[in-house]
Formats: structure tokens, sequence, C-alpha cells
């Protein structure tokens, strides 16, 4: 799939001020600085489309995109920086809670990870929850660029074995890198598939 169009639609505080649900969306899920508005502005191949700082903590409120006037991509505030031990409420914001959970057209959540660092608390339960809620998720490992491919693949497997004990099955997992493009044709390519699934509510 390509992108023709990507537009910044608006930026909501509360559950209410959501566009409506008519369209299907995918939402960016993940510690803060991990990547998430770095990514979507590759997938769109639009720098500064969503706003990115080295700082943690640039992106605040619940931001939607629309893509080729027919989806949405959805930005959100990371959680969790810096924090070692975390429960999945403390680490995740009640408004993130209640928009993954009642948003109808949510379709999949994508649970951004830094490829650089070891399983992280916050992290694991969030999956965990989701998983509790029915929530289907997809794991996109972020700044692969920045590691050599023997450490990537060395990281990336100890996170499987870390998830398989807890889940029988892996999640679906993408290798991305917002500098370099990594991942891109994937995520796209999952998007367009899931996309087909669609049923606008009544
Ligand atoms: P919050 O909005 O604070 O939750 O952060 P975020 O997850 O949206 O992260 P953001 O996209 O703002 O990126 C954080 C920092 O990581 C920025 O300095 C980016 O340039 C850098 N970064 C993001 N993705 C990549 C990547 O794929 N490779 C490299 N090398 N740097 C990246
Ligand atoms: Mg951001």
């Amino acid at each position: 799939m390509e992108i023709s169009s990507a537009t910044f639609v608006k930026s909501s505080k509360t559950l209410k001020e959501l566009p409506p649900p008519v369209r299907p969306e995918y939402a960016f899920v993940g510690r803060s600085n991990v990547g998430k508005s770095s990514l979507i502005n590759m997938l769109c191949r639009r720098n500064g489309l969503a706003k990115t700082s080295g700082t943690p903590g640039k992106t605040q409120l619940i931001n939607h995109f629309l893509i080729n006037d027919t989806w949405f991509l959805v930005d959100l505030p990371g959680y969790g920086y810096a924090r070692t031990s975390q429960t999945m409420r403390q680490a995740f914001s009640e408004m993130i809670t209640q928009y993954v959970v009642r948003r109808e057209n949510l379709m999949n959540v994508f649970l951004l990870i830094d490829s650089r660092i070891p399983p992280q608390e916050s992290d694991l339960s969030i999956m965990q929850w989701m998983g509790e809620k029915g929530i289907p998720f997809i794991i996109l490992f972020t700044k692969t660029d920045k590691l050599k491919p023997k450490g990537l693949e060395a990281n990336i497997s100890h996170y499987q074995e870390v998830l398989l004990q807890a889940w029988e099955e892996l999640p679906p997992m993408i290798l991305t890198s917002a500098q370099e493009g990594v991942g891109r044709d994937d995520v796209l390519g999952l998007i367009y598939e899931v996309n087909k699934g669609f049923v606008a509510p009544k």
C-alpha cells in the first residue's frame, strides 16, 4: 500500500473529543521516547507530521492523522520513562487505558519496544493486560539502526524467550527503524490487510 495523503485531524484530551469512529484506526503505544511519533512520520514519509523530541514526554494528547482519506493513525502519549518497576495501572494513564478499551474502531495496537533495551515490566504488564482484554497487538521493535545485526538478533531472541514464559504463542513482531525506513512495507501491508475487515458502526 502506498500513502497518497496524510493529514493531521485533531488532538483530543478526552474520549468525548475523538473523531467519529467511522474509519479503521491503529494506535501507537509505548514508553516515552521509544519512537512512536517518529515511526508515524516514517510511515507517512512526512517529517514533522507528528511532533518528535529527544526529550521524553513530547506527545501529550491523543493525536489523529487521516491517511489516504480512509483510515487513522493515532499517536498517543508515552508512559513510564526511566521508572524501573511499575504495575500496568500506574504506568498506563487512565486516558490511554480507556481509549484502548473503548475505542470501537481500533483495529490493532502497535506496541513499540526499543530494540536496544531488555524487557521492561511496564511493557510486559501492558501486554498481559491487552491479552486479558482481548485487544490485538503487534510488537514493533524500534531504533534497530542503533544496533549491529548480532546484537539486534540477541536482543530479539532474549525478548522472545521472556515472552514465552508468559505466553503460549508469540504476538506478531516487526523490526523497524524510523531513521532508515526499515519495516515500512511490513507495517503498511499489515494495515492494508486488516483494513479489509473493518465494519463501520451503525
Ligand atoms: P513521546 O512522545 O515522548 O512519548 O516519545 P515518542 O515515543 O513519540 O518518541 P519520538 O518519536 O519523539 O522519538 C524520540 C527520540 O528517538 C527522538 O530523538 C528521535 O529522533 C529518536 N528516534 C526515534 N526513532 C528512531 C530510529 O528509528 N532511529 C534512531 N536512531 N533514532 C530514533
Ligand atoms: Mg511522541
